[in-house]
């Protein structure tokens, strides 16, 4: 692989021992990958933030990288930790682990990293330009970025992400080259999804059937008029999870589209696949239900206007984490939102969400509008599932 003058000296220590290991890093992905050489980027996401997640080792880590001179060369945000940085207590977040999520925290901003601590880095100034390199983890904000926004970058790991940050590099393969974000597979949708569970549930039933494709699994989704900001997200987590895709076409709504006819090979959706991807990630009764989240991914300001509408003047009966950037939560603030929601009972679980939060055996089941959330629910939490419109799931909280 070409590295240019100032990449060999990085890798020979010359800036410091941080910086010297990131590059060995991308070094070796990209002699694993064949990458012909290194890109600069300008953005970066990190994924790996919840010490629950992390544990010592992955914190010893982080805090050699930070006490090694690393640096963020770029702008790079951060993915949800694993509490509230404000609030953790109301959360039921014991304070042996906030302090350890504290020296995450601490390690990353030594490291110049905007602890943002949200997966939605495109809703609050990591926003990335059609075409521009950059090096994102968090498997539904690549799906974002490639397929909505255009940008182009791998499903990163924390480790190679951060590498990407201390040298504002990445190696040169994957969906950074034209070739492999031709789509691979037509997606005929006879149905259209209405909601957030219908794109959700769409991931989901695309993922499945897609997960035999060898190499770059990249769906040319047909038959899809409309869809909001937020019925994309849903998408994008949910056949990011189910399917590993990082990149699809949707004709009429995502840019690159245009660029590509259709491939000739393709499979049919139907209203009756929706519907039974919905039922089976239903295997809670209502009754069951004693925990109920909204915000996987983190809720645009939209959607916690609407939960304030939904909400005001009620009380809610259940556990209620509004999961959101604490970004966006300023913003509810100023507007009077968060003083409603919050009158109502439900809380604001900022910088967090309940999949990276350790509340694994607290709850019997989770309602959600969320594929996502229904999958780590279930497979890191032991929760069973109600998944239902985001209107629904607000009601399923006040019941
Ligand atoms: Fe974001 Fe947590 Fe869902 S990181 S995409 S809210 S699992």
């Amino acid at each position: 692989m070409y590295l240019t003058y100032e990449e060999q000296s990085l890798l020979a220590g010359e800036s410091g021992p941080s910086a010297q290991k990131a590059m060995r890093i991308l070094e070796t992905l990209g002699r694993i990958y064949g990458a012909a050489h290194m890109i600069p980027v300008n953005s970066v996401q990190i994924s790996g933030v919840s010490y629950d997640n992390l544990g010592e080792a992955g914190l010893a880590w982080l805090t050699e990288m930070a006490d090694g001179g690393g640096k963020a060369q770029v702008l790079t945000t951060l993915n949800p930790a694993g509490m509230d940085i404000n609030n953790y207590q109301s959360l039921g977040i014991p304070e042996d682990f906030a302090a350890n999520q504290r020296r995450v925290l601490d390690a990353f901003e030594a490291m110049g990293v905007v602890t943002t601590c949200s997966c939605t880095p495109y809703l609050f100034g990591n926003l990335p330009v059609y075409g521009e390199h950059i090096a994102w983890a968090e498997s539904s904000a690549v799906c974002y970025a490639n397929s909505v926004i255009g940008a182009r970058t791998n499903r990163e790991g924390g480790p190679s992400a951060l590498a990407a940050a201390l040298t504002g590099r990445t190696p040169a393969y994957g969906y950074h080259l034209n070739e492999n974000r031709r789509p691979t597979l037509s997606i005929d949708v006879k149905s259209e999804p209405q909601n957030n569970p219908d794109f959700g549930a769409l991931g989901k039933v695309i993922g499945d059937r897609i997960q035999s494709q060898k190499g770059y699994r990249v769906p040319w989704i047909n038959g899809i008029e409309t869809a909001s900001l937020e019925n994309l997200k849903s998408l994008c987590a949910s056949i990011a999870t189910y399917g590993g895709v990082a990149l699809f076409h949707l004709p009429g709504i995502t840019p690159e589209a245009e660029l590509y006819e259709p491939p000739s090979e393709s499979i049919a959706i139907y209203r009756t696949d929706l519907d039974q991807a919905i039922q089976s990630l239903n295997n809670a009764d209502s009754e069951e239900v004693d925990f109920v989240s909204l915000g996987c991914p983190h809720l645009s300001l939209r959607e916690i206007q609407r939960i304030a509408v939904l909400l005001e003047g009620k009380q809610v009966t259940k556990e209620f984490w509004i999961t959101t950037s604490r970004l966006v939560k300023g913003i509810a603030d100023r507007m009077g939102y968060s003083a409603i929601i919050e009158a109502a009972g439900a809380k604001f679980a900022t910088d967090t969400c309940c999949v990276v939060a350790p509340i694994k055996g607290r709850f019997r089941a989770m309602a959600t509008d969320s594929a996502k959330a229904c999958y780590y629910a279930s497979a890191k939490n032991g929760f069973q599932t109600r998944l239902m419109r985001f209107d629904d799931v607000v009601r399923e909280a006040i019941k």
